[in-house]
């Protein structure tokens, strides 16, 4: 059982919203500075038609006989109507005395300099922008101060500025929108090399403990290079284990000879029944042990070789007819006859042509083993689709059903083993080795004919 993964945030997520939020930090923060900017832009043109006018009006002040005479130019108050439906207002005075216009105008900006003085003030309730300048003039030798002030309400103003609101509105959110893609886009492939170094891991069979060899990024060097660290210390320990059973097997195999044939010995010299049937007991479990000790040797070896898979071009055929060949002796004993069938191509494979043999070796030696004395084992090779296919046919009793799933594991026998001597490793080492070179290993039962049929195939080269 695979342990649960504690899980604490997403790093995808994590620069997502830190995107996101310096995305829509810059696009209020252009909302406002543009904002500004036009809001200082309109002002000031206003200032200057407002100025302009007041200019206007000082111009048309003249001494006409001795006597101050301003005639309000039209343009200096239609130059302004230009602009919006604004009202206009203005005031006039003489040495600080009421000449004409609207009394009650907000008074002006103190005079600081010479040039026209800039005002916002309230007026009838409305928001107005006063701009006053005054001109000295000579009368009768007497100096004369014309003072003029013209106002503007600034509804055209605020118009104008909710328009230029909005249109930055719009870029602001287009910005932050584009911001946003290129956020995601920019998460997702900063992530993308961890999701191919956990799919390329993932992907890799149960004992593929190679270094991860594709170039990674920088900053994954070290999680790499701990990860090969960690699987080259597994590899280490697991080809230490595996020399290990091989050296322990042979070690067990070599005096389990010695005492079977003491023990078959024995058994001629005794005639009592039950010492006879004890000594026959004590055979059965000697050679459970040697055909444990054997399977186990191959197994290791086949893990190992698999690790290392050295490939070769192999004949199917001819690797099918030695296995026959290497077992007949043994069918023999049954009464079993090998049935051997092979196509006349040549079917070539890529692979190990021990490993193949030992797969075959104990396919046949199921069969033999499971079936009744007198009867056929039928080998036959064929070319199946881009595969080749060795199938072994019984005529037994077939795989038990109950068991039909889990056979290949390690150590599993069926149900229907009563008096046959194994050790349930010989379905793992040909699974195994399918495996390893690609192939498949299908278990089936013929049911009109009766009998086990177990096929390996491996892909043509
Ligand atoms: N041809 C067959 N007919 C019926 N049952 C079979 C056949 N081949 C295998 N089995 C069943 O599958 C089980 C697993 O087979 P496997 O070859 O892995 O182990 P084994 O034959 O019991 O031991 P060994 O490791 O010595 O081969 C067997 O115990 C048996 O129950
Ligand atoms: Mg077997």
């Amino acid at each position: 059982m695979s342990h649960p993964i504690l899980l604490r945030g997403s790093i995808q997520r994590r620069l997502i919203v830190q995107l996101l939020s310096g995305a829509a930090l810059l696009a209020g923060l252009m909302f406002f500075v543009v904002q500004n900017y036009a809001r200082d832009l309109a002002g000031q043109s206003q200032d200057e038609i407002l100025a302009a006018s007041v200019t206007a009006i000082l111009d048309s002040a003249s001494v006409r006989d001795g006597d101050l005479t301003v005639d309000i130019p039209y343009f200096s108050f239609s130059m302004l109507g230009n602009i919006s439906e604004d009202r206009v207002f203005y005031a006039i005075t003489r040495n600080g005395s009421f000449l004409t216009g609207y009394p009650d105008l907000p008074k002006p900006a103190a005079a600081t300099s010479t040039g026209p003085r800039f005002r916002t003030a309230t007026y009838d309730g409305e928001s107005i922008r006063l701009v006053t300048a005054t001109r000295r003039m000579s009368v009768g030798n007497q100096p004369d101060f014309i003072e003029v002030t013209v106002a503007q309400t600034r509804y055209g103003l605020r118009r104008q500025l909710a328009g230029i609101s909005r249109t930055v509105a719009g870029f602001g959110l287009g910005f932050f929108a584009l911001a946003a893609v290129f956020g995601i886009f920019a998460a997702q492939s900063a992530i993308q090399p961890l999701r191919q170094l956990a799919g390329s891991v993932s992907r890799r069979g149960l004992s593929d403990l190679r270094p991860v060899s594709a170039p990674v990024p920088a900053e994954m060097e070290s999680l790499v290079g701990a990860l090969n660290g960690f699987m080259s210390r597994l590899k280490t320990s697991l080809s230490r284990s595996e020399d290990l059973i091989a050296e322990a097997a042979h070690r067990v195999r070599t005096p389990l000879t010695t005492v079977r044939t003491q023990a078959e010995i024995t058994l001629r010299r005794v005639d009592k029944p039950e010492n006879r049937q004890a000594v026959r007991e004590m055979i059965r479990a000697i050679d459970e042990s040697s055909r444990a000790a054997g399977q186990l040797l191959d197994h290791a070896m086949v893990s190992f070789r698999s690790d290392h898979l050295e490939t070769e071009e192999v004949e199917l055929g001819r690797l099918t007819r030695d296995a026959v060949a290497r077992l007949v002796p043994m069918a023999d004993l049954r009464d079993i006859d090998m049935d051997l069938t092979i196509p006349e191509e040549a079917l070539q494979v890529r692979g190990d042509p021990i490993l193949m043999q030992s797969a075959l070796l104990n396919l046949m030696d199921n069969a033999i083993k499971y079936s009744p004395p007198d009867s056929r084992v039928h080998v036959a090779l064929r070319r199946v689709g881009t595969s080749a296919e060795v199938s072994v046919r019984d005529e037994g009793a077939g795989f038990p059903k109950a068991d039909m799933g889990r056979l290949t594991r390690r150590f599993v026998r069926g149900g229907n083993t009563d008096t046959v001597v194994g050790s349930g490793l010989g379905l793992t080492i040909a699974h195994e080795v399918a495996r390893a070179h690609g192939g498949q290993l299908f278990l089936t039962n013929h049911s009109e004919e009766g009998g086990a049929c177990a096929s390996l195939s491996f892909p043509l080269s």
